[in-house]
């Protein structure tokens, strides 16, 4: 089953961006990650990441008929994008909501997600572990597993 990997505005930019709350991963490490997890787990992982909000949607929209589900860090947008949640809620494809930092232990407006209500559900806080979670449950949902 293929599965797309989102990642939001910013999320380009880990390793060096505020390591003191993002850990020293980069994306390259995140995206191989998840392609070889997902492997594991009997996912076909494609990964992209698009600081540009209007992008993210398109990549939305396409994924329907090409993926089975999607697991998307929105990064800030989490907490400002009707348009993204409208995207998820228009592709009835099943979303995991991940974040690296735990949102809810943060500022108070990290902690309102557009994600969430139209996500099947939300991880955050286990660092670069967050998308392996995210890939295993989005894994039992789709049936993936042998
Ligand atoms: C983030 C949390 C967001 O609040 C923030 O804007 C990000 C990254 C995370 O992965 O922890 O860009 O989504």
């Amino acid at each position: 089953i293929s599965v797309l990997v989102l990642n939001g505005p910013n999320l380009n930019l880990l390793g060096t961006r505020q390591p003191e709350v993002y850990g020293s991963v980069t994306l390259a490490d995140v995206e191989d990650l998840c392609r070889n997890h997902g492997a594991t787990v009997g996912l076909d992982v494609t990964c992209l990441q698009s600081n540009h909000e209007g992008v993210l949607i398109d990549a939305i929209h396409e994924a329907k008929g090409v993926h089975g589900g999607i697991v998307m860090n929105a990064g800030a947008f989490t907490h400002t994008s009707v348009a993204i949640m409208d995207a998820i809620a228009s592709v009835e494809l099943p979303v995991v909501e991940v974040h690296l930092s735990n949102i809810h232990a943060r500022e108070e407006f990290r902690h309102k997600s557009f994600v969430a209500p139209v996500a099947l559900g939300q991880i955050a806080g286990f660092g670069a572990t967050s998308y392996v979670l995210a890939l295993d449950a989005l894994a039992k949902h789709l049936g993936s597993e042998a």
